[in-house]
This record gives C-alpha cells, sequence and structure tokens, in this order.
C-alpha cells in the first residue's frame, strides 16, 4: 500500500478523473450533500452500509437451499446502492490530497470491478442461470472486500475524510487556559492564539460573546486563523484559505465542503477581565 501512495504513474489517470469528477460534480450544494455537510459527518461510509450489508447477506443465503428469490433481491438491492455511494465517493475522493488519491484510485478500480461483478450476477440470477449468478456474486464479494481493505488504509492509515483537528484536543492539558485581555480583544476579528503552547486556536469576538475554536481546519489541517470571515445563510463564518469549507463561528457545524466534519468549539469565561478556555 506504501507503493501505491507513492506511484506517481496513477497520475495520469487520477487527474484526469478528478478534472471529469469536478467537471460533473459542478452545484456546490450538490457537493456538499454528498460530502455530507448537512450531517456534519463525512456521507460516503455511512452509504456504502447498503450496499455492503446487502450483498453480504445475499452471499449468506446463496449457501443455504430455496433462497434464490431474496438472494436476486439483495443483489439487486446491493447493486443499485452501491451507485449513489460511489459517486459520494468519487466526490470526497476528488478532495483529497495526492498520495491519498492514488490509493483512492485503487479503491474506486476494485469496486467498480465488484460492481460489474453484481450487475453480471444480477443479470445471471433474472435470466434463470442461479449458478452462474451465485459464482459472479461470490466473486463480487472478494473483489469489494479488498476495495474495502483498501478504504480503510485510506481512511485508517492516511486520514482521508477523517477530522484532522480533533487530535489536538488529546494534547490539550485540562484546567482553564488565559488566552486574551477582553478590554484589548477587538470585535468582529480573527485572533489566533496558543494554548499549552502549540495548540492554535482562534478566537472571534460578537459583543459580549467570545468563540474560540480549534484553529486547524478539520479537512486536511489548513489555518483557518487566516482565513476569512463571511456571512453564509445568514450566520458569521470562517472560510478556510485552502480549500474553502466554511464553519459557523457560534456553534463550529461546517456549512460548506469539501470538509464533511464540524469544527471544534471550546468552552469559554471570563475570570477578572481574562478570557480563557478549556477541553469541551
Ligand atoms: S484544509 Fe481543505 S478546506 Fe481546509
Amino acid at each position: 500500500m506504501t507503493k501505491v501512495e507513492q506511484d506517481s504513474r496513477l497520475d495520469r489517470v487520477g487527474d484526469r478523473l478528478q478534472k471529469v469528477v469536478l467537471g460533473t460534480l459542478r452545484p456546490r450544494r450538490l457537493r456538499d450533500l454528498l460530502h455530507g455537510v448537512p450531517l456534519g459527518h463525512p456521507l460516503h461510509p455511512a452509504m456504502v452500509q447498503v450496499p455492503v450489508g446487502a450483498w453480504i447477506s445475499a452471499a449468506v443465503l446463496d449457501l443455504m437451499p430455496g433462497q434464490r428469490r431474496p438472494a436476486t433481491v439483495l443483489v439487486g438491492l446491493g447493486t443499485v446502492s452501491a451507485v449513489p455511494a460511489a459517486v459520494a465517493g468519487l466526490n470526497d475522493w476528488a478532495a483529497l490530497a495526492r498520495d491519498q488519491r492514488r490509493v483512492g484510485l485503487v479503491h474506486a478500480a476494485a469496486n467498480t470491478v465488484g460492481l460489474t461483478l453484481y450487475a453480471g450476477s444480477l443479470a445471471a440470477r433474472l435470466s434463470g442461470r442461479h449458478g452462474m449468478g451465485r459464482a459472479l456474486g461470490f466473486l463480487g464479494l472478494s473483489t469489494v472486500s479488498l476495495g474495502a481493505y483498501i478504504g480503510g488504509h485510506l481512511a485508517y492509515k492516511q486520514g482521508a475524510q477523517v477530522n484532522q483537528s480533533v487530535s489536538e484536543l488529546h494534547r490539550m492539558t485540562d484546567g482553564w487556559h488565559s488566552l486574551a485581555d477582553m478590554a484589548t480583544l477587538p470585535q468582529r476579528t480573527l485572533i489566533t492564539r496558543e494554548v499549552d503552547d502549540d495548540i492554535s486556536v482562534i478566537l472571534y469576538r460578537h459583543g459580549d460573546e467570545v468563540t474560540v475554536m480549534l484553529e486547524r481546519c478539520p479537512h486536511q489541517s489548513g489555518p483557518l486563523g487566516e482565513g476569512e470571515v463571511q456571512e453564509i445563510d445568514g450566520h458569521a463564518c470562517v472560510v478556510c484559505p485552502w480549500h474553502g469549507s466554511a464553519f459557523r463561528l457560534n456553534g463550529g457545524e461546517v456549512v460548506q465542503g469539501p470538509s464533511g466534519n464540524d469544527q471544534q468549539i471550546l468552552p469559554t469565561r471570563i475570570q477578572n477581565g481574562v478570557l480563557q478556555t478549556r477541553l469541551p
């Protein structure tokens, strides 16, 4: 898998496919929906539950006598539901870093072969060739299992679409940390401060309310402190300078992708005129 991460020969196909995906999924609202922005959680891993569940169940039924009909229904359900799951995956893939896109390309290729095998399995079953349908189904399950293994590497080893900022919380020490003197804290301006000397947070004051948010963007660790504050859907949001993900400053909800994750807001209090924060 490390060799795949480093194999630049995959970039020729990957770069072309990325252009096709970005050119096809143009409306921002559609891309955000597929990233999982309305959920505050990536959509692709949730969507793959349906085809994977249906296909595994069909494989179990294929091993039992007299279960042709329900097995065919489940193969059909898995095949149809895999299409939107694949579209959501491609949308996420197009916003990944280059080494992640290489592995993602192999993940997508394995799943495309698996999906094709299942489409063949469905066609065979519907035309009465159940032996062939079962064989293609088992081959399809083996291939999508390989795809799932590669997808696991992409998520757990390479951190694709996982929240990149949350690990900051694990490094923060307990107790209240002083951040700024309220008397000198400007209104409606992004300020960057550090907690425990190396955990960056951003401060945004609106009247007497102050938001303290982790600075590292959940998408790919972009510096939110260098981003802009924009009004989106009636809420002040910080927009990441790297790929444009936007997070509400009064709650941390993601309102614009490619991040599919919300950003972490930290609790605050004011002690003797000094703004302080702590772990949630
Ligand atoms: S790092 Fe990609 S949107 Fe922030």
